[in-house]
């Protein structure tokens, strides 16, 4: 399968899961409304089709033609207009939708909501809902803090609605702070997760991903090329299946992964430190479920890190660096669970990315290196390995299991590497 194949087929299973997807989307008075046609577009893109709902102060910043524009449907803004259910539009729409989006979910809509008002085609729709309900906040940072709008999200919490933001940043108002309508990719996301079978709820992933850097100096260091995308692909999937995910990474490009416990590390010795804080505080309540170390771990760090930029002197050729060996958390963990009874331990899962006589080698690992799954890659197989989108792995386990899966990409790769794990619950 070349890059273009596997790009596709990970497009066709999101395709296929939004496919005919209803989502009724009810848009309040804000200035966040207008970012909404790109929420619509976007769904629509994914193959699900939406109705806008809106407030009649929705319809000043945005007009219903433009919705019924860009959704392809109908706009519902009236309770009393008699619809093709005989004025039941609120109860229809609500029944008929897999989800119900509610962005932005402006300061009064949200207090509405809280209190069970229903004096408008919005509120009465929401109200009838009986199925999963996204909340998608945008107002003014002095609204979203005031204690009155925080004790109506948290009545709405507690009443089971899912929320994805606000964010923090500039705001219409021309204030900075929290406010800000989640970004477009955020809300899918959060969305899509609404609709996810939660396999895994309950069950608690510790991840690590990314490379780590060993500092020669405030300029320099030594690191690789890993961009973390395998990491986030697992983290995600884990994330989708409902379990909740510590994510403790080395500095990469990538966008934190909503709804995850995001630790950003440097150094292998950080990241060694945050693994270990993380086991030791869930290891009581036996609160850790699985351990996946995707995590490109520089082997050795330099003796000394000099405190100034070391300086170029024509005597200094050749340079010596001397390094010194880190600490292994994979060893680490795979001892204290040699401790351990079977049930008392989470899963461990390492990585192993060789170049050449891939699963010769992930055999000697996983002799040397205690885990219950080894993943192993070949950096040498195109498609293969640091950077791509995409990944060719075979599993390895203490039984003597060698499964190769043919090449996929890193979101495939993941999310059957999360069922997997599952299986062995
Ligand atoms: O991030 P990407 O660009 O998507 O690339 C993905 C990847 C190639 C980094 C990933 O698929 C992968 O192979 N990760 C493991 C990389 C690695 O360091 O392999 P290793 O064979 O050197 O280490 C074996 C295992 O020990 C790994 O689980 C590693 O996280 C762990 N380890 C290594 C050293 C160390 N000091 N501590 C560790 O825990």
């Amino acid at each position: 399968m070349d890059n273009i194949d596997t790009k596709l087929s990970s497009l066709g299973c999101t395709l296929q899961f939004w496919h005919k997807k209803k989502i009724s989307l009810v848009v309040g008075g804000g200035i966040a409304a207008y970012r909404v046609l790109d929420l619509i577009r976007g769904l629509k893109a994914q193959g699900a089709e939406v109705t806008v709902i809106g407030t009649e102060a929705a319809t000043r910043f945005v007009t219903p033609l433009t919705f019924h524009a860009i959704s392809g449907h109908p706009f519902y803004g009236d309770l009393f207009h008699p619809g093709e259910e005989g004025g039941m539009d609120h109860i229809r729409l609500a029944r008929e939708a897999d989800l119900v989006i509610v962005a932005p979910a402006t300061a009064d809509l949200m207090a509405k909501m809280a209190h069970g008002l229903a004096n408008d085609l919005a509120t009465a729709m929401i109200l009838a809902r009986r199925g999963p309900l996204l909340v998608a906040p945008a107002m003014n940072v002095a609204m979203w803090e005031h204690p009155a709008t925080q004790r109506n999200v948290e009545r709405l919490k507690g009443d089971g609605l899912v929320f994805c933001g606000p964010e923090a940043g500039a705001l219409a108002c021309g204030e900075e702070g929290m406010g800000r309508l989640a970004g477009v990719d955020t809300i899918l996301e959060a969305a899509r997760r609404c609709l996810e079978d939660k396999t895994l709820a309950g069950k608690h992933f510790l991840l690590t991903a990314g490379p780590t850097r060993e500092e020669l100096d405030p300029v320099r260091y030594l690191s690789n090329h890993s961009s973390g995308k395998m990491g986030w692909a697992i983290a995600q999937a884990a994330l989708r299946a409902g379990a909740q995910v510590t994510l403790v990474h080395g500095p990469v490009h990538l966008p934190p992964l909503w709804g995850a416990k995001m630790v950003p590390v440097t150094s292998a010795c950080d990241m060694f430190a945050a693994v270990m804080d993380c086991w030791e505080t869930c290891q009581p309540s036996r609160s850790l479920d699985a351990i996946i170390l995707t995590a490109a771990v520089a082997d050795f760090r330099p003796v000394v890190r000099s405190s100034e930029k070391i300086k170029k002197t024509s005597s200094m050729t050749p340079m010596n660096i001397e390094l010194e060996a880190n600490p292994d958390i994979l060893l680490e963990l795979g001892r204290r669970h040699g401790a351990m009874e079977n049930h008392q331990r989470p899963i461990l899962v390492g990585f192993a990315a060789e170049t050449g006589r891939a699963v010769e080698r992930g055999r000697e690992k996983l002799a040397r290196k205690p885990c219950d799954l080894l993943v192993v890659n070949d950096l040498m197989e195109e498609g293969a390995g640091f950077m791509v989108d995409t990944n060719r792995v075979t599993l390895l386990d203490r039984d003597g299991l060698e499964e190769t899966w043919p090449l996929m990409s890193k979101d495939a790769v993941g999310a059957r590497l999360v069922e997997a794990v599952a299986a062995r619950f």
